[in-house]
């Protein structure tokens, strides 16, 4: 599906976002593992989600997961069956284009006493998963990835406790290890070299698990959780498109009902920093998660930014979208420790330099530094490269460009933002898809 979109226009209103994927996978895998029911809303209808929804399908012998992994709407009860009631699979569970699904599920079957293969589609059967697969070993379960990729074989039962300072930051491993520390023989540590997003860590407490968090060190013990209800606030990082789309337009856009939690919001500051003005209101929490308003005022100009490899991590999903509006600041921006992001569901590094350059603005990496000239976009053409967010970052940063621009791929967006592009022309954008 290839966007036009025509600039020149001023977006207006206020909005909401699907609900956080990151949320959603964790509250998804906690409900079937839950002894007992549970009732999820406001979850996110996103393919990736839809993947963790289908994989504990299978593993908790769920019907209301396996409808909801295709019907995707309203509230969802899940009776759960508790960590000892997970079956084992008949054939390879797919995780589709999720990394989440298949980093955190390592951490659940190698806490199963049977065998079991996770496999996904081409983009994610590219990335990493020896950096899951190591410390799952050390804790014992037999681990097999193929060349350090999917498919994953476990087999898995009679973990122990370890002790894991994580060589990458990733709340993905990060989570992997505590859903294997839950269900293992003794206390379970893990020293994070950079803060990530903690859903994991704030859902277990909030379930009453024996969770210590002691600076950068997470200690877990091993724990079954009963059933829970959670409303799921809206993805902060799918704000952060509307939001890159305010700034690039001169605009001022609201979003409500969105995640605040402050390991998610680090790309507010980048924000503000690049002298967008944005407000953000508390009003409401679900299961330890705050959520409120994001009212954002880019009418201001746009300077640009330094983001160091201390603070990379914790804007990690919103690098695409910062380049793209750091694309229209007065000077160069620079991004640095962004090595990470060639293993995301792309290499994003190539993807945004590429859809900015055939965008006609200047954009370069050096080693793991991503550098954007600024000065705006003459127009012209870009490709979502099959990754949602570089699909919907390009778009942001065509809203502001001097002529139209065409992005190729744009269903891609579905993965996390279903009706993305509706949501812009709602706000007043120019766009259509041919
Ligand atoms: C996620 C963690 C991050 C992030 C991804 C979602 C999560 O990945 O990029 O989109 O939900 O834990 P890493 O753990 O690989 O950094």
């Amino acid at each position: 599906m290839r966007l036009r979109i025509e600039p020149g226009a001023t977006l207006s209103g206020a909005t909401k976002v699907p609900g956080d994927k990151s949320i959603a996978h964790r509250w998804l895998i906690l409900a079937g593992s839950a002894s007992g029911r549970s009732v999820l809303r406001g979850l996110p209808e996103g393919l990736d989600v839809r993947s963790t929804a289908a994989c504990m399908a299978v593993l908790a012998g769920s019907e209301t997961l396996a409808e909801w992994a295709v019907e995707a709407s309203g509230n969802l009860l899940v009776e759960g069956v508790g960590w000892a009631g997970l079956a084992a699979p008949a054939g390879p569970v797919d995780c589709g284009n999720s990394g989440t699904t298949m980093r955190m599920l390592s951490g659940v079957l190698a806490g199963c006493d049977f065998a079991s293969e996770l496999a996904g589609d081409e983009s994610l059967s590219r990335r990493p998963m020896e950096r899951v697969a190591e410390p799952l070993r050390l804790m014992g379960a037999d681990v097999k990835t193929t060349d350090g990729h999917a498919p994953v074989a476990i087999r898995g039962g009679a973990l122990r406790g370890i002790r894991y300072e994580l060589p990458v930051p990733s709340a993905q491993v990060k989570s992997a290890i505590l859903f294997a520390g839950l269900n293992a023989e003794g206390k379970t540590a893990i020293v994070e070299p950079a803060a990530g997003r903690n859903h994991t860590e704030v859902a277990l407490a909030a379930l009453g698990a024996p969770l210590e968090v002691d600076g950068s060190i997470i200690t877990v013990d091993a724990f079954q959780h009963e059933g829970f209800e959670g409303d799921v606030p809206g993805d902060p990082s799918s704000a952060a498109f509307l939001m890159g789309a305010a700034a690039v337009t001169g605009s001022r856009v609201a979003v409500r009902d969105v995640g605040l939690n402050p390991s998610r919001t680090a790309f507010v500051n980048v924000m503000r920093r690049m002298g967008m003005r944005i407000g953000e209101q508390e009003r409401w929490e679900s299961l330890g998660e705050p959520a409120g308003v994001l009212e954002v005022d880019g009418t201001g100009p746009l300077r640009p930014v330094m983001v160091s490899a201390a603070e990379l991590p914790l804007v990690i999903d919103e690098v695409p979208v910062l380049a793209a509006v750091a694309a229209h600041a007065e000077g160069v921006s620079s991004f640095e420790g962004a090595g990470e992001l060639r293993v995301k569901e792309s290499d994003r590094l190539a993807g945004i330099v590429g859809g900015i350059v055939g965008m006609g603005g200047d954009a370069r990496v050096d080693d793991d530094t991503l550098t954007i000239g600024g000065g705006g976009l003459a127009g012209g053409n870009a490709s979502a490269i099959a990754d949602h967010r570089i699909a919907m970052a390009l778009a942001v940063a065509a809203l502001g460009a001097r002529s139209d621009c065409f992005i190729e791929g744009m269903e891609w967006a579905a993965i996390s933002f279903p009706g993305f592009v509706d949501v812009l022309v709602s706000l007043g954008a120019r766009a259509e898809t041919t």
